[in-house]
């Protein structure tokens, strides 16, 4: 198989952002969703401190980003529905010069009507005297259960209506949590979104690819995330869509290890973790690989297990699947490949009813992909707790079988022990199938050893 080999080129295929036409196709999505005479919340993140005056890279709060494409602090969208006539307004922070000579430019209210497609805009202050006027008369307020100062910002605002209503005016009685509905809409990607996708997917790619090259026995785990960080970075990807795990020999069985600060070894394997986030949409991306660029037999056995599950598991990818029949397919061929290795014993069936491999596969097989890493979106978990939603086209997935076994786990034969391995790639669900976005990560031992010994 030839490998993606993408050494300098800034010359990415596709869209590295969604066109502003498409939160506005977002937000008339949800209108369709609204009963009539109702109104819809939804506040933008705010800084957070990371220490005395200093700030943690602004991240917006992304059901606003999802319904707006703005990415200011302290903004509340309202989607207004009365007669069945549509408003978005917007509320954000006023143009200021003084404050911005030192904290960067802000879009103003006059803009946000012109470049994001917003029927009206105002300062945040005009909230307090604008969204009384607003409840009074409708039947229905929405807004996410789960964002409590939102929540509590509606209480504030409904008992304020309540307490100035005159005769003949009606507070709305009915409060619908908008989580379901937004999660629903953001489950399934448009063919742009699925665009931005697969770029973030195609940059990360570059960047395992990078850190396979740089890899080497003696360097800080750490070392070899800045390089993740700097292939992402010099794509588009600014950030990373999660904290890189980079986990050298014992560390990978540790699932969320981020410390990232100690030094690879010789005969290790190498876990990375990590994906790039591109106009908000996350890449989540794993390779196990071995530090020398050689897998040792133990290594390899283990790792063509893992690869060979995964592989197994995509194929079967299609409409109408879940992810309780991919769990039975993964769980199936794991339980049979660790009888073949003599790490399990006994009758298959019985292990598969004991979930036997679940001692070394220690964590989901999936999850949805999209604004979030772990995106939002029902499973629809049955009352056995397997994961039955049909998968639809339009749906973007992880699969991320993985195997570990920790150095102090002593009923392994030694050969085995510090061994962690995860193979996780991005897969699109499609009206014929699957799409894999995850093109030019190299997961074959052959490809890897390759790319690794390929170090000019
Ligand atoms: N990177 C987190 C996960 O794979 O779920
Ligand atoms: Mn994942
Ligand atoms: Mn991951």
């Amino acid at each position: 198989m030839t490998i993606v080999h993408e050494k300098t080129s800034t010359q990415l295929p596709g869209i590295a952002s969604l066109p502003m036409r498409d939160f506005k196709t977002h937000r008339d999505n949800f209108f369709d969703k609204m009963e009539n005479n109702s109104i819809a919340f939804f506040s933008a993140a705010c800084e957070v401190t990371r220490s005395n005056d200093t700030e943690y890279a602004f991240c917006q709060n992304k059901n606003f980003y999802y319904l707006t494409g703005f990415n200011e602090p302290d903004a509340l969208l309202a989607l207004l529905k009365i007669d069945n006539n549509q408003q978005s307004i917007l509320f954000s922070l006023p143009k200021d010069k003084s404050h911005e000579v030192w904290h960067g430019r802000r879009v103003g209210q006059d803009k946000a009507c012109q470049y994001y497609n917003f029927d009206q805009s105002f300062v945040l202050d005009e909230l307090t005297s604008l969204v009384p006027e607003y409840l009074n008369n409708l039947n229905q307020v929405y807004f996410c259960f789960d964002n409590s100062e939102m929540s509590q910002q509606v209480f504030t605002w409904l008992s304020h209506v309540r307490s100035t209503a005159r005769q003949g005016t009606k507070v709305p009685e009915v409060l619908i949590d908008a989580s379901p509905i937004i999660n629903d809409l953001r489950l399934i990607k448009s063919a742009n979104e699925i665009e931005v996708m697969r770029q973030v997917n195609y940059i990360s790619g570059l960047a395992h690819q990078r850190a396979m090259q740089k890899t080497a026995a003696g360097k800080f785990e750490y070392q070899i995330e800045t390089e993740l960080l700097h292939e992402f970075s010099r794509h588009g990807a600014r950030h990373p869509a999660y904290a890189s795990i980079v986990a050298g020999g014992d560390n990978a069985n540790i699932l969320h290890y981020t410390d990232n600060g100690e030094t690879l070894q010789d005969n290790d394997l190498l876990l990375i973790d990590a994906g790039g986030e591109l106009s908000g949409y996350a890449a989540d991306i794993t390779r196990t690989f071995p530090v020398n660029g050689k897998f040792t037999a133990p290594q390899k056995l283990l790792y063509q297990l893992v690869l060979d599950t995964q592989l197994t598991v995509i194929a079967a990818i299609k409409p109408g699947i879940t992810f309780a029949k991919l769990n039975q397919i993964a769980n199936e061929y794991l339980t049979q490949g660790l009888i073949d290795l003599a790490i399990l014993s006994g009758d298959l069936a019985q292990l598969l009813i004991d979930k036997a491999c679940k001692k070394y596969f220690i964590h989901g097989l999936g999850h949805w992909l999209g604004l979030d890493v772990h995106d939002v979106g029902d499973y629809q978990n049955n009352e056995n707790k397997e994961q039955c939603r049909e998968f639809v086209a339009g749906m973007v997935l992880t699969i991320e079988p993985g195997l570990y076994m920790p150095n102090d786990d002593y009923e392994l034969e030694e050969q085995w022990r510090g061994i962690g391995i995860r193979i996780e790639d991005n897969i699109v669900v499609t009206e014929q199938g699957y799409e894999n976005l995850t093109v030019n990560s190299p997961s074959t031992i052959i490809e890897i050893e390759a790319l690794m010994n390929d170090k000019e």
